[in-house]
């Protein structure tokens, strides 16, 4: 009998306290199902149309019965909110529109009382310039202690006039900005993000400071931002944004040597963060936002740095089988050699929702969503039905793979990006520093939907910071909570199934001679099988645990099964 479509069969149940990597264990992160939240968009519990820290403790039940092993918080430090919270201006408390210390108190009991680890971001590239030290720095003469916390130079041309280099930032214009007195400091992102200097140690004794902060406050892991910049080579002469501009991502160079990006003495501050890590029991663990060529991520990942990497390379990949399979492959080799298990990543608070992504066609130039946000949602057409089809048969791929998952907020109801945000809603400095270029971020980070109707979706009583559209009704956590056959309830029993089935970190790949079905084994008896193509396949021999849609004796196209064999 296989036509157990969207249910979890009773046969393979075990107590959750007999899998082999229980929470409580130094090695919880190696195979754990991690929640993002954005906090300004999660829940708010004071009304103010931000959502907060005092929210996110009310909804630590829904995060219990969705069955995550862990959260990881994007920031929720003081922040100006140039760029969503990424331009922190302290280190060491909560924003005050968030809430304050005791509820981030609050908060840690009351998702370890559910079992729930937390996951808090450091942001080491850059300070805000509302900061104390930028401002201090700002206060202060060319050559001070305190501008040398920072990056600053002095400009060139005769009257020091120009810029130091013609770089660019990431969000557009210039990475150069000029202070009254006609120094320059440099920012990689925007200019209220101020890049710190890290040959400075009075920088790295503060970051030590706020890791052991948070760790004392039972944190018990970071995620750390760009974690890819941190050290630069300025020594003159610098290159010009016409040599460097290519290098980019998987384009950067192996050795090290571009002057911000990846360079190989960023990870002696990584060891330095480890030793801290270590201090704890069990020790504090780290997840590296570091764009990099493949073979340069295990060395992020290393015992003896931050001990696990992101791997964005699903998340850039097309709904291909070949794709798939290459990226899982390549991983697992470069997780053998770092000995961190993999990370498996589709959507975050930076890209196009993989839901809406998976709607579109699959070509280079439409794939990650970015052509499309440009038209408002328009072009090209998006296939709302397909796409939520394929996130839910990627998801329990992802979810049966070794090692770690990391789920956006909102993917566990099948949202789709806001594609028509009006331009007086933006907020992302990557839409005002690339006017015409791109959309930016703000679609993907809008308040979530907690019931049907009501003053912002039950996101809070007074209406939200960025606008929800009328669609979000049909897709309210309340809706989907009443309805078997949802996303939300595919998530839930996916996440309480691979807690029962998973054991050991191998993959064997089962041959089924059909490039485009993706079929491994894990050990015990779980298999994966995703068909990717357009037609039905073989549902093959084994009895049928969990499936992406309702299955028979096949897999219907664009659709995964889980088996026990
Ligand atoms: C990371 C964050 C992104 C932020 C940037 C600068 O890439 O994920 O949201 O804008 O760093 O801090």
């Amino acid at each position: 009998m296989h036509s157990i479509g969207g249910q979890v069969s009773d046969t393979t149940a075990q107590p959750k306290s007999a899998t082999k990597d229980a929470p409580s264990k130094p090695n919880w992160w190696r195979q754990a199902a991690v929640y993002q939240i954005y906090p300004r968009s999660f829940a708010d519990h004071n009304g103010d149309g931000l959502g907060d820290i005092k929210g996110i403790t009310a909804r630590v039940p829904y995060l219990k019965e969705l069955g995550v092993d862990a959260v990881w918080l994007s920031p929720f430090y003081p922040s100006e909110l140039a760029d969503g919270g990424y331009d922190v201006a302290d280190y060491r408390d909560v924003d005050p529109r968030l809430g304050s210390l005791a509820d981030f108190d609050e908060m840690v009991s009351a998702l370890h009382a559910s079992g729930i680890k937390l996951i808090v971001d450091i942001v080491p590239n850059h300070t805000s310039d509302q900061h104390e030290w930028f401002q201090e720095a700002l206060q202060s003469p060319p050559g001070s202690a305190a501008r040398d916390r920072y990056v600053f130079r002095d400009g060139i041309g005769p009257d020091g006039s120009q810029p130091p280099t013609d770089w660019q930032s990431v969000f557009g214009g210039p990475a150069w900005h000029q202070v009254p007195d006609g120094q320059w400091y440099l920012h990689l992102f925007a200019p209220e993000q101020p890049d710190l200097n890290w040959d400075n140690k009075d920088v790295h004794e503060d970051f030590i400071k706020t890791l052991r902060f948070w760790s004392n406050r039972g944190v018990d892991g970071f995620r750390i931002d760009v974690a890819h910049a941190l050290t630069k080579d300025l020594s003159e002469p610098l290159p010009t944004w016409e040599e460097l501009r290519h290098l980019m991502h998987e384009n950067l160079p192996l050795d090290g040597t571009h002057p911000f990006w990846d360079r190989d003495e960023v990870h002696e501050i990584y060891a330095e963060w480890r030793k801290v890590f270590n201090e704890y029991d069990p020790p504090r663990t780290a997840v590296a936002e570091a764009w990099v060529p493949r073979p340069r991520r295990p060395r992020y990942a290393s015992a003896e740095g931050l001990g696990q990497a992101f791997n964005f390379d699903l998340l850039e990949a097309a709904w291909d089988a070949s794709e798939f399979r290459e990226v899982i492959d390549d991983n697992l080799t470069l997780s053998s050699e770092s000995g961190a298990s993999s990370t498996w990543v589709l959507s975050n608070h930076d890209v196009v929702r993989h839901v809406t992504r998976y709607g579109l066609p699959q070509d280079p130039d439409t794939k990650n969503g970015k052509s499309w946000l440009m038209t408002d949602g328009k072009e090209p057409k998006l296939d709302r039905e397909l796409g939520e089809r394929r996130a839910r048969a990627a998801v329990l791929l992802l979810l049966a793979l070794p090692g770690s998952t990391y789920m956006y907020q909102g993917e566990e109801l099948g949202l789709h990006e806001v594609g028509d945000l009006p331009e007086e809603a933006m907020q992302d400095p990557s839409y005002f520093r690339n006017k015409g270029v791109e959309k930016g971020r703000d679609g993907c980070r809008v308040p979530l939907p907690w019931t049907p109707d009501g003053a912002s979706f039950g996101f809070g009583s007074n209406g939200a910071h960025l606008p929800q559209p009328g669609w979000f009704a049909d897709v309210a956590v309340a809706v989907q909570e009443n309805d078997p056959a949802s996303t939300l309830w595919l998530y839930r029993r996916a996440l309480e199934a691979r807690h029962k089935l998973q054991s050991g970190e191998a993959l064997e790949w089962v041959d089924n001679g059909n490039a485009e079905v993706l079929h491994f084994a894990r050990p015990d008896g779980w298999q994966c099988v995703t068909n990717f193509s357009a037609q039905p396949v073989p549902l093959p021999p084994g009895e049928v645990v969990l499936a992406s849609v309702p299955v028979d004796d096949e897999i219907p196209a664009d659709a995964t099964v889980w088996l026990k064999v």
